[in-house]
């Protein structure tokens, strides 16, 4: 069964309900930021590569109203929890996970001498939490708009990103790159976002065939990448480059490649950075000709690449992937995001799209025992956009 999505303007809306009954006055503040899938491009960012990512139509909503000051109070419904935050202690993290991404956006605003004042808060999402989604980069960005919105000061889109990125590398402990935050920022309606990450150029590759559904499906198992698996690719690809004498795996050739052949681990993952950099670049042409087939073999290429040489797979994602491309009209599928669990996306024929999100989830309930969560997504707008029209 498909999961239903309810509308932006639902989601504000309830956010803004959720923070009158909180703070006994009507919402004066609103903000909102998309989710993201990568369509391809995985663990590339960190390494100076190319990724293309796009928004998708679920997001995080927050509203705010005037509080006591000096102090956050925010009510989530997603986590189905209340918190406070005070203000005065923006540098020690807060106990609550969730908290920290709100807390490290605040901090990085303060730097830029935007200081928040007392204020409670709401929060409502239709981002599936923990599925590699972005719901981080999304609460993140829908924060900083928040700020902006009741400060009446703005920062730049590159320094609004740059500060989400550095608050979940302070408060998160994720050495993350910079592809959730961006696309989450920057996208735009019906258009993927191929993002250079050596000089962080950006273009729009529009993603918005009728003849195409994209279906993301959840496997139940939450990721969490502070384990330390991420941070460990991160500095194996680190010593690869000091190993071939390159600033990042983005400049390594065919031969130098070759070097490594004797160095195990470290030849798997300069191996699927090489390549994947390559099916991002296969991958915006596929699209820009139309050819499906194409897209959906590059996809599927990226996610063995994933699973053999970067092992950041799991049995769930690699089950997920295997039901969906034995089915008709399934073009190509992969993980997406960190891994170690989460979302698979499948690149599906419109017309084939129920069917097959009905079998996926019908066998890998009979083999795992839980149903997956499905979802259709289509690429969407970024909160720049959203919170501009807001
Ligand atoms: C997470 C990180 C991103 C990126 C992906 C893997 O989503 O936040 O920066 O590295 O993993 O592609």
């Amino acid at each position: 069964m498909i999961e239903s999505n309810p509308s932006l303007a639902s989601l504000i809306e309830s956010a803004s309900a959720d923070v009158a009954e909180l703070s006994g006055q009507a919402a004066r503040w609103q903000a909102a930021s998309p989710g993201r899938v990568n369509l391809i491009g995985e663990h590339t960012d960190y390494n100076q590569g190319r990724v293309l990512p796009m928004a998708i139509d679920r997001y995080i909503a927050m509203a705010a109203a005037p509080g006591v000051p000096g102090q956050i109070r925010v009510r989530s419904s997603a986590m189905a929890e209340e918190r406070s935050l005070s203000l005065d202690q923006l540098h020690t993290p807060h106990g609550k996970p969730w908290m920290r991404y709100i807390q490290g956006v605040i901090a990085q605003y303060d730097q830029h001498d935007v200081r928040c004042p007392g204020l409670d808060v709401a929060v409502v999402s239709s981002v599936p939490m923990g599925g590699g989604l972005s719901s981080s980069a999304a609460l993140e960005l829908a924060t900083a708009h928040l700020l902006e919105a009741v400060t009446g000061q703005t920062l730049t889109p590159a320094e609004r990103i740059q500060a989400s990125v550095q608050a979940e590398r302070d408060m998160a402990g994720v050495p993350c790159g910079i592809m959730d935050q961006t696309v989450v920022e920057l996208a735009a309606s019906g258009q993927a976002l191929l993002l250079d990450c050596l000089d962080q150029t950006a273009r729009s590759v529009p993603f918005d065939s009728q003849a195409l559904a994209l279906l993301v499906i959840h496997s139940g198992v939450s990721h969490s990448l502070a384990e330390g698996a991420y941070a460990q690719r991160r500095a194996e690809c680190e010593r690869a480059s000091a190993l071939l004498g390159v600033n990042s795996l983005r400049e390594v050739s065919p031969d130098q490649l070759a070097r490594l052949k004797d160095e195990g681990v470290l030849h798997q993952r300069v191996t699927h950075v090489v390549t994947e950099n390559e099916r991002v670049r296969d991958a915006v042409t596929a699209i820009e000709q139309g050819c499906w087939d194409r897209l959906g073999a590059l996809m599927t290429g990226s996610h063995r690449s994933l699973r053999d040489d970067y092992e950041v797979s799991c049995r769930e994602l690699d089950l997920l992937v295997e039901l969906a491309t034995v089915e008709r009209g399934v073009y190509g599928a992969r993980m997406t995001g960190g891994g170690f669990g989460g979302c698979v996306i499948a690149l599906v024929e419109t017309d084939q799209f129920e069917g097959v999100a009905d079998r996926i989830s019908g066998q890998y309930n009979d083999r795992m025992g839980w149903a997956p969560g499905c979802y259709r997504v289509q690429a969407g707008a970024g909160a720049r956009e959203i919170c501009a029209a807001l």
